[in-house]
This record gives C-alpha cells, sequence and structure tokens, in this order.
C-alpha cells in the first residue's frame, strides 16, 4: 500500500490495496492518513454494498442517510440500510437515489443534527465523462485565516443548522420552507469546532442556506456570516476531484466541507455513500 501525499494538500492518494480485504495494519494506516491528509482517494476499487459497508464500519457505528430512496419505514427490511444511492437516474418512473444532477454548495454532511458523521465515504458506481466533480475545502485553514478579532469573535458564538432544506436546497421529505432563517429547525452548534482526535480547532459553518446565529439579530447575523463565508476556500485551501468509475472518496466531515460541480441530466451517475456516527 502506497499513500501519497501532495505538499500543502489536504488530500491523499492511496493505492496498492483493496478495500474489500483490508488488514490491521493498512486499515490503522488509513486511519491516519484520513486524521492527517482529511480526504483520502482510492482509485480502481470494485466494492459491492455489503463490502462498502463492512469498510466503512471499520470507522465506527454507521449513520443512516437523511434522505434518498429508503424511507424509514424500509430501513428493517433493505439488505443494505446504510447504504444510500446519491444519483439522479430514475427508473420505473422512480429515481433511485437523491440529489439529482444539480449543483450542491458547500456544506458538511449532516451538520444540522445534534452528532453530526465523522466520516462519509462514496463510491463511485457510473459517473459522467464531464461533471459532477466534488470540490473539497479545508476549515482548519478557513479558520486560521480569520483576522484575528474575528477568529476571536467566531469562537463565542454558534449557528443555528437548517435541517429542512438538503445540498441542493431541495425541502427534505416532512419539512416546509421557514419564513426566515431565524425559525429555522436545527441543531445549534459552536462556531469553532476541535477535532476530538487531531485537536485542531476548525470553523463548522455547515452551509449558508438558512444559517443563524442565535446570540444575534438576523441583520447582524447575515452580514457577519457573509463575512466569515468569505474566507472559505481560499486560494491554495482546497482540492477537486474528478471522478472516475471504481473511486472511492473518503472526508473527515469535522475538518472540510464539500459541495458538487452539476452535470448533464440526460447522464447516468451513480454513487453509493455511507456515513459514520462519531464514537468520542
Ligand atoms: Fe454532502
Amino acid at each position: 500500500m502506497r499513500i501519497r501525499k501532495a505538499a500543502a494538500s489536504i488530500s491523499a492518494d492511496i493505492d496498492g490495496v483493496d478495500l474489500a480485504d483490508l488488514d490491521s495494519t493498512e486499515f490503522r494506516d488509513i486511519y491516519g492518513a484520513w486524521l492527517e491528509s482529511s480526504v483520502l482517494r482510492f482509485r480502481d476499487q470494485e466494492l459491492t454494498k455489503d463490502e462498502l459497508q463492512g469498510f466503512s464500519e471499520r470507522f465506527g457505528p454507521l449513520e443512516y442517510a437523511p434522505m434518498g430512496n429508503i424511507t424509514v419505514e424500509q430501513r428493517a427490511s433493505v439488505p443494505n440500510p446504510f447504504v444510500t444511492n446519491i444519483s439522479n437516474i430514475i427508473e420505473n418512473g422512480r429515481p433511485i437515489g437523491g440529489l439529482g444532477s444539480g449543483e450542491a454548495n458547500w456544506h458538511t454532511d449532516m451538520s444540522y443534527i445534534e452528532r453530526p458523521p465523522t466520516a462519509s465515504i462514496l463510491i463511485a458506481v457510473e459517473v459522467p465523462e464531464v461533471g459532477g466533480d466534488t470540490e473539497y475545502c479545508d476549515m482548519n485553514a478557513a479558520f486560521e485565516s480569520l483576522p484575528i478579532g474575528l477568529s476571536d469573535r467566531a469562537r463565542t458564538l454558534s449557528i443555528k443548522h437548517d435541517a429542512a432544506h438538503d445540498s441542493v436546497g431541495n425541502l427534505r421529505r416532512g419539512f416546509d420552507h421557514s419564513a426566515s432563517p431565524v425559525e429555522a429547525p436545527g441543531c445549534v452548534h459552536p462556531m469553532v469546532r476541535r477535532h476530538e482526535e487531531t485537536g485542531r480547532d476548525a470553523l463548522f459553518l455547515g452551509r449558508r442556506q438558512d444559517a443563524y446565529i442565535p446570540q444575534m439579530d438576523l441583520d447582524k447575523s447575515e452580514a457577519l456570516l457573509d463575512e466569515i463565508w468569505d474566507y472559505v476556500a481560499l486560494e491554495g485551501h482546497s482540492w477537486v476531484q474528478q471522478w472516475r468509475k471504481g473511486d472511492v472518496v473518503m472526508w473527515d466531515n469535522r475538518s472540510v466541507m464539500h459541495r458538487r460541480m452539476s452535470f448533464r441530466a440526460s447522464i447516468r451517475r451513480l454513487m453509493h455513500r455511507t456515513q459514520v456516527r462519531p464514537v468520542l
């Protein structure tokens, strides 16, 4: 197994390994690389849903996806309830997965729940030749880029993370649009979070849509959030994944945000995804 990390990059490529058949030393090294680099890419993997779930479970207990083709009632009866389809494919008049083909803005997966996932893992099953790239940005670097007065202030504040919309801005099942971010449903988290394992501080913004700083009036909250978001994904603080079939990418949801470029709706794209719950 070989780990290749580009200098100053938030990502590393790992090759010479079969994720369906990892020994404990390989797993330990992958775990360490994940904490160090935040985003790991493994090319040319072939993983069944069982194998993807098995690999993911080595990082901790798995989290159900918030949407997609599996309802809460169906979870008990499907073979891999923790593996979700992210897809624009329609079969028999129904989408086989979530998020369609549109652009997904910068976000942290499921930041609106009490204990957001530590890791998200995707494998590319079918991908378009062009479009649908995923970009990752370094939230440790974003925090470190804040001017001192702003970073001191950020440490004292928290953000309410909207639960009503998914990452492409659509309403989730069972939610309504909120009259304003003040009313939006979702959990409140500190604006700056210390990583439980690396000890590094990161900005924890979740997503911009319907975010709200509860200690403030809405207009002040909007202005301060806009100011802080200006430090997200500065030059040199992000990395773009251009998907090939068989790519597995896993990331540390505590230290990076991600976004997805749109792609042509007529071209099939299918990813399988898992998410890992925090154990600490
Ligand atoms: Fe996401």
